[in-house]
């Protein structure tokens, strides 16, 4: 039951911006790098690589079907598709999970972030200036131990989402994205040309894009799953949520293949950049761990003749691009809560938003107070966090979105729904996502997780 009509998005190609928006950010340009400097380089890009072609692709067409075709945030659209197609009631467990997700992810993407806004004012002071590795890595680490400060962006960016997802995403979202994306693309080159120019440019490509056999692990494929999910936003709802905006006439095909590649492209040129620079840096390694976005680029930025507006510009860009994809994190449990019981967005938005925040204590700490407190596996709570959310229940969601638009949706609907692709989409999207897909979730899950615990046990 539903109580509320549902809006559509204002202009064409909305959608784009706002999915493109969703899933470029803090995933593309903070940890992607970092974590393929922790998984050895090559190896890991080019599973990430072959994630994002076979499951996130294929997954995100299904994703926006199913928000489309129902119209409603996740957790309805789930329960509604279910009743369509005669599937069980459990399968609308999907939209539950995903809520929950959805908040998990966000607790620690806002501290995060909020090390990008305390790094847009450091830039803007000119803080960065003549700075070089050790004097880099020294900055960062009194950010982190400064807890008060790190809390205090941390509720900062959480204010920022909720104020957005208060004035509803339609209008909160489509003015903003629609200049932003274009300038972020101008400044990725821009840092990409320092990158040729001054960084150890090829080592970074041979780093990148050349891999060793005996560099690929079970750990390293599951965490290079889970990064797809995250990456492209898949596997919780948000996509499903902005779906359901989408007007019925555009091609679910074509525009997908728009927003990973640019997502793709973002983060391939971050990467890029980010190890050209880290390569020609003593001090820093690739394996800096969450840190080093942080530890690299302010030296690159401090080294520029105009590195204080260019690193200024930076990290603005970096908290806009986080900003347009926290919105969506929130966005499947804020719609759900206004349709379904009326609460008004600002009351919902507040809500969820403090319950992340709450979660998002134990993230905050993690970095100095509770450094050695261990979750799981020995990983602290942030780590433990991203682990859980990222790499298994986002994967389990999108393994059973595609499971259940494989499966339990009729063909009829489908093809209906799907009209404007050629036919040959079809056929090869079908089979995809009711076998292959879902099987190589599984079987990435399963043996990603085992010895990640038999580590822990056997050690
Ligand atoms: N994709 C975003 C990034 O790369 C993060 C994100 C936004 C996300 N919405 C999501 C991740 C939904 C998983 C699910 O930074």
């Amino acid at each position: 039951m539903r109580l509320k009509q549902h809006v559509i998005w204002g202009q064409r190609g909305s959608f784009i911006l706002a999915a493109t928006g969703s899933a470029v950010g803090l995933g593309n340009i903070w940890k992607f790098p970092y974590i393929t400097g922790e998984n050895g380089g090559g190896a890991f890009v080019l599973m990430y690589l072959l994630f994002v072609a076979t499951i996130g692709i294929p997954i995100m067409m299904a994703e926006i079907l199913m928000g489309r075709r129902a119209r409603a945030n996740p957790i309805i659209a789930t329960q509604e598709l279910c009743e369509q197609a005669g599937a069980h009631k459990a399968w609308s467990g999907l939209g539950w999970m995903g809520v929950l997700a959805g908040l998990m992810i966000l607790s620690f993407y806002t501290v995060i972030a909020g090390w990008t806004l305390e790094y847009s004012l450091l830039a803007i002071e000119g803080k960065f200036t003549g700075l070089d590795g050790d004097a880099s890595n020294a900055l960062f680490n009194s950010l982190l131990a400064d807890s008060g400060k790190v809390l205090q962006w941390h509720t900062v960016f959480t204010l920022m989402t909720i104020a957005i997802l208060a004035l509803g995403v339609t209008r909160g979202l489509e003015a903003s994205v629609r200049w932003m994306m274009p300038l972020l693309f101008l400044l990725l080159f821009v840092l990409l040309g320092y990158a040729i120019k001054e960084g150890d440019f090829e080592t970074s490509l041979r780093f990148m894009f050349s891999f060793k056999l005996e560099d690929m692990s079970w750990e390293g494929a599951l965490v290079a799953m889970g990064h797809s999910f995250f990456t492209l936003s898949l596997g919780m709802g948000a996509i499903m949520a902005y779906g359901s905006y989408m007007p019925s006439n555009q091609s679910v095909g074509s525009t997908v293949l728009i927003v990973a590649t640019l997502d793709t492209l973002v983060a391939l040129i971050v990467g890029v950049a980010i190890f050209a620079f880290v390569f020609a840096t003593p001090g820093i390694s690739p394996g800096a761990g969450p840190g080093l976005m942080f530890v690299t680029l302010p030296v690159a930025f401090g080294n520029m003749g105009v590195g204080a507006i260019i690193g200024t510009v930076f990290f603005v860009m970096v908290v806009l691009a986080a900003w347009t994809s926290t919105i969506s994190l929130l966005e499947p449990g804020v719609a759900y809560l206004n349709e379904r019981f009326g609460v008004s967005r600002i009351i919902a938005s507040l809500l969820l938003g403090f319950i992340a925040w709450a979660l998002g204590l134990g993230s905050v700490y993690s970095f100095n107070d509770w450094a050695d407190v261990q979750i799981l596996w020995g990983k602290n709570f942030f780590d433990s966090m991203d682990f859980v959310a990222t790499n298994i229940m986002l994967p389990l969601g999108g393994m059973l979105i595609a499971l259940f638009v494989g499966w339990k949706l009729r063909d009829e609907i489908i093809l209906h729904d799907l009209k404007f692709e050629a036919a040959w989409i079809f056929r090869l999207w079908r089979p995809v996502l009711k076998y292959l897909s879902p099987i190589a979730v599984l079987l990435f899950l399963i043996n990603g997780i085992f010895p990640v615990m038999r580590k822990v046990f056997v050690e």
